[in-house]
């Protein structure tokens, strides 16, 4: 019999702490910084971001995130056997997030493993996990998208701290006789490495390199935009689909114009593509499944639609899933 894999559960969280722009922009005063909210809406879409509180690290969103897609498929946590957490913000250097998570759920045994493709990595998560259930090495799978950013932001630099916020996102997958994930294709491009990243490290008892993220903004949109494009054809067309049968796109959340310009490139209507950069900002790994929750939740999303996820970001790395709900 071939086996699929299939979503079965979704769960999201969010830190309790709401920052809109006018807040943010207020505190950013209040160190010299000189921006506005007219001009983060205006460019980015960005109304509001969720900023977790000192205690508050990814293990606990990720945790609090799989719960919800536990509770959901009405399945219990030491069913799980496989745990991939994506992330570029984890609680430590090591042990994985993913151990972390595991433990908390009380589901000892299985594998448990972090991603790191940054803002692609729960593409990269997802069609890692489905590889495994499709190949017997997994029957149920915890994919989680989790990140504190506002850990790695540099509150100095306007052009990178009024883009982010913190989250993350869960998706339960389960074996089937029946798909579920119908096609996922991976890219990276590490000649690009350096328009986006965190260059830094620990080191001999201290921080080696620059911990803060830095980013070369239109470098970034441009290839965004590019490779979001090329990316959702391919993998419609590896599961035989065309993309007017794609009922929902939901693309990395990192900029609503990045957003709008995927949707007419793939001549998708703007209603049909769902947006959480205005509400979320953007949550790097957390964004598509934290996307995909709330439109699942909020009814929009139902069963038997097929849902294209996308995700781009640091590396550089790109990747799509095309799932049937
Ligand atoms: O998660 C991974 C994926 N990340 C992305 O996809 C991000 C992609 N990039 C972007 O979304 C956009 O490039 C940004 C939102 C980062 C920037 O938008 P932009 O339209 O490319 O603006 P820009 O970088 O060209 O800057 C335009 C102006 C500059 O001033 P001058 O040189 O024209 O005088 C900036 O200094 O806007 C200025 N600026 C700001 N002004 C007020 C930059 N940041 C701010 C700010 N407030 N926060």
């Amino acid at each position: 019999m071939t086996v699929f894999s299939r979503i079965v559960g979704t769960g999201s969280a969010l830190p309790e702490r709401r920052v809109d722009n006018d807040e943010l922009c207020r505190e950013l005063a209040a160190r010299g910084i000189e921006t506005s909210s007219d001009w983060i809406v205006e460019r980015t879409g960005i109304r509001q971001r969720h900023l977790a509180a000192p205690e508050t690290s990814s293990s606990m969103l990720a945790i609090e995130a799989a719960r919800k897609a536990l509770e959901m498929a009405g399945v219990a946590a030491e069913t799980v056997d496989l745990i991939i957490v994506a992330t570029s913000t984890p609680d430590y250097v090591f042990p994985s997030t993913a151990c972390l998570v595991q433990k908390a759920l009380g589901a000892p045994g299985g594998a448990a493993f972090d991603v790191q493709a940054v803002c692609s990595g729960f593409a990269y998560g997802l069609a890692t996990a489905d590889a495994m259930i499709r190949t017997g090495m997994a029957h149920r799978a915890l994919v989680i998208g989790a990140e504190v950013f506002s850990r790695i932001l540099d509150w100095n630099d306007r052009g990178t701290c009024v883009l982010f916020g913190d989250g993350a996102g869960a998706v339960l997958l389960d074996a089937g006789s029946t798909p579920g994930i119908l096609a996922a294709r991976l890219h990276a491009d590490g000649r690009h490495e350096g328009i986006l990243r965190t260059a830094g490290n620990v080191s001999g008892g201290g921080i080696t390199g620059h911990p803060f993220l830095t980013m070369d903004g239109q470098a970034v949109f441009k290839l965004a935009v590019s490779v979001l494009d090329s990316v959702a054809r391919e993998t419609v067309a590896a599961a035989g689909m065309a993309v007017s049968d794609v009922d929902w796109l939901i693309p990395h959340q990192a900029n609503v114009r990045i957003l709008q310009a995927t949707g007419r490139k793939l001549g998708i209507p703007p209603e049909r593509v769902i947006v959480t950069v205005d509400q979320h900002a953007n949550t790097s790994a957390a964004s598509v499944p934290l996307a995909l929750d709330l439109a699942i939740r909020d009814g929009r999303i139902k069963p038997g639609q097929h849902v294209l996820m996308e995700g781009v970001g640091g590396g550089f790395t790109w990747g799509a899933v095309l799932v049937r709900m």
